[in-house]
């Protein structure tokens, strides 16, 4: 994206990770850093801190960490230019549209044109003889006219390339199919429509924009359902199916259910409120995203243990957005789809005013596992039923739940409340612990939290990360590194960031956290916030250079020699296989 480096640069100056983050959350200054309640994750004592000095974020407890721009992308879950844009109006300055990278908006309004073609073509296939199969399937699951029309289901024929040619007559090339992940190519390079011989189900986005597709067999082939990959304009995580109905609803709550039948089916009985994530779990954003549109949710997942799983799941971070949760259990079906068709729209009107929130629904859980008419095992369903209600901070809901549990078990609610409260001190006590420990935590200790960036040289790799955080605090400390090459360096991600520190110096760019975000993956900003976030003693930063220097081009040798040895050993082998091969065949 080619936004002026000198506008981003200045930018950043212009943003204060201070004066940012203080909008969001109090800090509370302690020994030169600011400490507060992370936003990204519930808790109840502060893990997530502000380096000034540094000008990132860090949250020991979720591992969240990096500059400016990144914490305006998670906070208000915006992505990478958006918060560029907020930050800009912000700081009083003109965000440079007009040298945006054309190429990139045009690729996206192109993607989402061509999305609109497919999900017009694959509705008038299902209307059509070609569809016939399709659109009976669709009947006898029990979907209206009406309902196909208003949800723009279609139908993806069974047949190679009807697709690509539909969209070759209306403009569209192969490139642009492929990377609307409507069309796939196989090794041999051939390329073919993606979804055949399904019933399709357009996703469209909450400015109506058709972003993707899901396909479903016509019968019991695998896999059941197919979606789009995500693209340019199509992600997962961040968006779900039918919200762009479910907004405006009047009934006051929206219901989550697992699939896109369960929530046309809903539909379709008067439920206009219903939405499914996109064959992918529920993920924080999507919590954050049903938190804009409602104040309740109300899950509504498969009767079987996958979709009690997937709730339990569900609940906390639903939680911790303020929704008020609940979750209804269907009965005598497996889904709400197939519960509609046995009971009809009252039932499931009886089970949504049963819902149980989220404490009723943990507490019942936890007592299908005790007998409680063995005295042993209802005190142990007590105690863990105070764990679940430790969690719990307002004092007047732990009151009106003690009472409950005390009711199911018997054992007085004083009591009750008494070991809630001793749960809850012990659990202050070791969150305060934790967090001192985590601020001992040597650096040598530390791997990347995601398995892809883990180190594999350690020794190298906290030489490399020495010398990116020097090099970030002091550029000029440059040249204890000249001739220093990215590729010396053990661990990918950090040579990648070397390399682009090194593009930034000499260009004169600024080298703070937030200047490098738009060129590093969120995993890789999270990865440098935390090792940027590291003490240091900037009175020794030359000699420190020098020391890193070394241990680098050490291993850097040592690798080499290493990799040499194998290729003489991987040559030998070779060798040796032809000769008794050819010896074999003499
Ligand atoms: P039917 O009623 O059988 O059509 O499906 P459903 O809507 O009840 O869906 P199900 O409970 O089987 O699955 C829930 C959701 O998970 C679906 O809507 C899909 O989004 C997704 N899903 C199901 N099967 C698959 C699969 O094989 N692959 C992928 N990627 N997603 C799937
Ligand atoms: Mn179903």
């Amino acid at each position: 994206m080619a936004i002026p480096a000198s506008f981003k640069d200045e930018l950043i100056a212009r943003s204060d990770i201070l004066d940012i983050v203080s909008d969001y959350v109090t800090l509370t200054p302690k020994g030169g850093s600011y400490w507060g309640l992370c936003p990204f994750h519930g808790e109840k004592t502060p893990s997530f801190h502000v380096l000034p000095d540094r000008q990132l974020y860090h949250c020991f407890g979720c591992g969240k960490g990096g500059g400016v721009i990144s914490f305006i992308m998670d906070v208000e879950n915006l992505p990478f230019l958006d918060a560029m844009r907020l930050l800009a109006k912000r700081a009083g300055m003109e965000f440079p549209e007009g040298e945006m990278d054309e190429g990139n908006r045009r690729k996206r309004t192109r993607l989402l044109s061509l999305n609109k073609e497919v999900a017009r073509f694959f509705h008038s296939q299902l209307v059509s003889p070609v569809g016939q199969a399709g659109l009976d399937y669709l009947r006898r699951r029990g979907l209206s006219k009406q309902i196909i029309t208003r949800f723009g289901l279609g139908f993806a024929p069974e047949s190679w390339d009807s697709l690509l040619k539909a969209m070759a007559q209306k403009g569209y090339d192969k490139r642009d199919l492929l990377d609307a992940g409507l069309a796939v190519s196989n090794q041999k390079g051939a390329i073919y429509d993606r979804f055949r011989n399904r019933v399709m189900f357009p996703i469209i986005d909450l400015r109506g924009d058709v972003i993707g597709f899901g396909g479903r067999v016509l019968g019991d082939g695998t896999p059941k359902y197919l979606n789009s990959p995500d693209s340019v304009v199509f992600n997962k995580s961040r968006n779900l199916f039918a919200l762009n109905l479910a907004k405006n609803t009047k009934l006051g709550r929206i219901i989550l259910t697992e699939g896109y039948m369960d929530t046309i089916s809903l539909y379709q009985s008067g439920f206009d409120c219903a939405v499914a994530s996109l064959g992918t779990a529920l993920t924080a954003d999507h919590a954050k995203l049903l938190s804009r549109f409602t104040k309740e949710v109300v899950i509504c997942y498969d009767a079987d243990s996958a979709g009690i799983q997937a709730a339990n799941r569900a609940i906390p971070m639903l939680e911790k957005t303020g929704l008020k949760v609940r979750v209804l259990r269907v009965t005598g079906a497996k889904d709400p789809d197939e519960f509609l068709k046995k009971y009809g729209p009252d039932a499931f009107s009886r089970l949504l005013d049963q819902s149980e929130n989220y404490v009723e629904y943990n507490l019942r859980q936890l007592q299908s596992n005790y007998d409680l008419s063995d005295p042993v095992q209802k005190t142990e369903f007590a105690r863990a039923g105070a764990e679940i209600l430790a969690q719990l901070d307002s004092p007047v809901e732990r009151e009106v739940y003690a009472g409950q549990l005390s009711e199911i078990t018997g054992i007085g609610k004083s009591a009750l409340l008494q070991e809630i409260q001793r749960v809850r001190d012990i659990r202050l006590r070791t969150a305060k612990k934790k967090q001192t420990r985590r601020e001992m935590i040597p650096v040598n200790q530390i791997q990347p939290k995601n398995r892809q960036l883990r180190y594999e040289n350690p020794r190298s790799a906290r030489a490399e990360e020495g010398i990116l955080r020097l090099l970030m605090l002091d550029g000029s400390l440059v040249s204890q590194t000249q001739g220093l090459e990215p590729s010396q360096f053990s661990s990918p991600v950090l040579g990648k960031i070397y390399g682009i520190l090194l593009g930034h110096l000499s260009q004169g760019r600024s080298l703070q956290l937030g200047a490098l975000e738009g060129e590093l993956e969120g995993e890789e900003i999270t990865l440098l916030a935390h090792i940027l976030g590291q003490p240091v003693a900037m009175e020794h930063s030359a000699a420190a250079m020098i020391d890193y220097r070394a241990v680098i081009e050490r291993e850097a040798m040592r690798r080499q020699n290493t990799n040499d040895e194998a290729v003489l050993l991987a040559a030998r082998d070779t060798y040796r296989k032809k000769k008794s091969i050819s010896q074999g065949d003499g």
